[in-house]
């Protein structure tokens, strides 16, 4: 029998539905996907909101960077027309009706925080309302904080540490298990419970060892079900996917960030 990982939907559905937004979010629940990621960052007033890019041009109708604006700018922008007229209207969401959304569900999420260049202070600000919007999550385990940003995450730890931690990493051209102690090493750090490692570069022996270190292993960004299937054989617990909708049921229905581990009856 295939063991697939489950799927989490990267930016939510976002084949099907503008990345990071709610309608994208909302999608899950059509296809009974369990979990999605999101990417977050900081605005001037010190808002946090749902979006990847540090500026605005790729996914809405506005232009440039957002350090410098204002949640009234944000509101006034389309996040959807871009993808496809059906969404026209969509807006990028703050964090805390992201929250308000898990609570509503019951879903979980993987959050990822970006890695800002918004400068100190906003950097504080960003820390300051991911922490005040998380305390409004009725299941705390239903979060799954990750960044390639160690300092964030660091900081995340020291001022949160009851809000699980995941470390991101992207491949260098060093050899996989060197790569591999580097980042068990630097999950050890922050104390993450969970590596996110690019999959293309993973090997048997690459997830073993990460796993065998006593860490969740879940891999970006796979878009092909015979890949998926193979990670998961080698114990990648979860996959984030822009294809969830394609993945079989099962996988679709698990809940890898409030249940890390495959329980088995
Ligand atoms: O969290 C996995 C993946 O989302 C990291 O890359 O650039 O899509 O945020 P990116
Ligand atoms: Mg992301």
């Amino acid at each position: 029998m295939t063991s697939y990982p489950a799927a989490i939907a990267h930016r939510g559905m976002s084949t099907l539905a503008p990345e990071n937004t709610m309608a994208a979010f909302v999608k899950c629940i059509d296809y009974n996907v369990a979990s999605f990621e999101f990417d977050v960052d900081v605005i001037g007033d010190g808002s946090v909101i749902v979006i990847h890019d540090d500026k605005l041009d790729r996914t809405t109708n506005g232009k440039g960077g957002y350090y410098n604006k204002n949640f009234s700018d944000i509101r006034k922008l389309d996040a959807g027309k871009w993808f496809s007229k059906t969404y026209t209207f969509e807006r990028i969401p703050e964090l805390m009706t992201v929250v308000e959304f898990l609570n509503k569900q019951a879903m979980e999420a993987n959050l990822e925080i970006k890695p800002s260049k918004s400068g100190d202070k906003l950097r504080e600000s960003l820390i300051d309302g991911i922490i005040v919007s998380l305390d409004a999550l009725q299941f705390k385990n239903a979060i799954l904080i990750s960044s390639f940003d160690m300092e964030l995450l660091s900081e995340m730890q020291r001022r949160a540490p009851q809000y699980r931690r995941a470390c991101l990493f992207e491949s260098t051209d060093e050899p996989i298990m060197d790569q591999v102690n580097r980042w068990i090493e630097e999950a050890k750090k922050v104390e993450a419970e969970a590596i996110h490692p690019p999959h293309d570069d993973l090997t048997e022996e690459a997830v073993r060892a990460m796993v065998d270190a006593g860490f969740q292993v879940n891999a970006w960004t796979v878009n092909d079900l015979d890949r998926a299937a193979e990670l998961g054989s080698w114990g990648v617990r979860a996959v984030m996917t822009d294809i969830a909708q394609d993945f079989p049921e099962e996988a679709r229905q698990q809940r890898p960030i409030s249940k890390p581990t495959v329980i088995t009856d």
